[in-house]
């Protein structure tokens, strides 16, 4: 199934909906207050981001949500709907196969609470019971250990390492696979005997 509905989803503590053209402002705040970490290890996060960038990236969110080629989401808390928290995103690496994928950021003054893990938990509900997939994968580049940290605390098997995959800073980086399979997320979502 390529389509998926638009209405926004909750986890415990935040609100997850497809991006509008009013969250251009926050984006570039949130990108900006935290250009440091995400230029480590994210090829588009470059100093200089700006409202071009984020118009662009909006304008492409929106697009590819229509066409079912990735379903991106802001990460906001109900009580502060226009301070950007990050983004979390699903999208099929194989369609045929059912495989997809999951990517993710968040503001540095707000890490290290549990975020980024929960709102990959509510995005795995999302694949796997609404987009029916069949195998979800992080791909983290080596030596990102707080990313590494998220996939271990979900139940993530780490599955292999790809060589100089992406280039980040002007440096090739090799890729970490983190795999979890459909039967092995449902068993960690049932309810403990
Ligand atoms: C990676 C990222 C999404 C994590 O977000 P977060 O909301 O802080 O994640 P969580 O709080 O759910 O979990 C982070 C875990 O990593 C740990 N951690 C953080 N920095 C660490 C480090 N340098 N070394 C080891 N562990 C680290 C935290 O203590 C926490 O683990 P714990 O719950 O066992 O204490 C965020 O740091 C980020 O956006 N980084 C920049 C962009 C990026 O790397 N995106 C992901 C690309 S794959």
């Amino acid at each position: 199934m390529d389509a998926l509905s638009t209405h926004p989803r909750f986890s415990e503590r935040f609100l997850l909906r497809p991006f509008e053209r009013r969250d251009v402002k926050p984006i570039v705040e949130a990108v900006q207050a935290s250009l440091p970490e995400l230029h480590e290890w994210l090829p588009w996060a470059r100093p200089g981001y700006n409202k071009d960038d984020a118009q662009a990236f909006v304008r492409d969110s929106q697009r590819s949500w229509k066409e079912g080629r990735a379903f991106d989401f802001v990460i906001r808390r109900p009580s502060e709907p226009t301070r950007h928290i990050g983004n979390i995103s699903v999208w099929h690496v194989s369609k045929a196969f059912h495989t997809g994928e999951i990517g993710y950021w968040v503001r540095t003054d707000e890490t290290a609470h549990g975020i980024a893990t929960e709102v990959t938990r509510r995005m795995l509900q999302v694949a796997f019971d609404e987009l029916s997939m069949h195998r979800v994968i992080l791909r983290i580049a080596v030596g990102n250990r707080a990313s590494e940290r998220v996939a271990q605390k979900l139940g993530f098997t780490h599955e292999g390492v790809l060589r100089e995959e992406i280039k980040v800073r002007g440096q090739w980086l090799d890729h970490m696979v983190w795999g979890l399979l459909e039967h092995e997320y449902r068993k960690l979502a049932a309810p403990q005997a």
